[in-house]
């Protein structure tokens, strides 16, 4: 199978940005990690951080017509934020896994509200860089159920 994980703003700093909160494991880190499990249980992994809705929402359309069939999804931010980026996930009726590195629900309020939990498969969050290999084997024992 295909599968593609999105990861949004700032994301791109991680190893360095709030290490208490994010740990010290890189972006880069994770995504040899995960590609190399993805490829070693016969599935292909794309990957894409961006700073800019406009190329995650594009993303999630390129995804339809590559016949991605299923998404990870760290929105970041936008998380909070990107009802444009829920429309674009709900409009290609591509599954996918929300996660996060912290548990959102125990910082900030703000935190506590997602565009994505209630059309989401799932939800990971509060493991830090583990909480990306846990969404892949959820991920990957989904896939069947498709
Ligand atoms: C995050 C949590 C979000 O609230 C925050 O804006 C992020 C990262 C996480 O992975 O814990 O940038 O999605």
């Amino acid at each position: 199978a295909r599968l593609l994980v999105l990861n949004g703003p700032n994301l791109n700093l991680l190893g360095t940005r709030e290490p208490s909160v994010y740990g010290t494991t890189t972006l880069e880190d994770i995504r040899v990690r995960l590609t190399e499990r993805a490829l070693s249980a016969g599935h292909q992994l794309e990957w894409l951080q961006s700073n800019a809705e406009h190329e995650l929402v594009e993303r999630v359309h390129r995804a339809r017509q590559e016949n991605i069939d299923f998404i990870l999804l760290n929105p970041a931010a936008f998380t909070h934020t990107s009802v444009a980026l829920r429309d674009a996930l709900t409009g290609v009726d591509i599954p996918f896994i929300e996660l996060h590195l912290s548990n959102v629900h125990a910082r900030e309020p703000f935190r506590a509200h997602s565009y994505f939990t209630d059309v989401a498969r799932g939800v990971i969050a509060g493991f830090g860089a583990e909480s990306y290999t846990l969404a892949l084997e959820a991920a990957l024992s989904q896939l069947g159920r498709n």
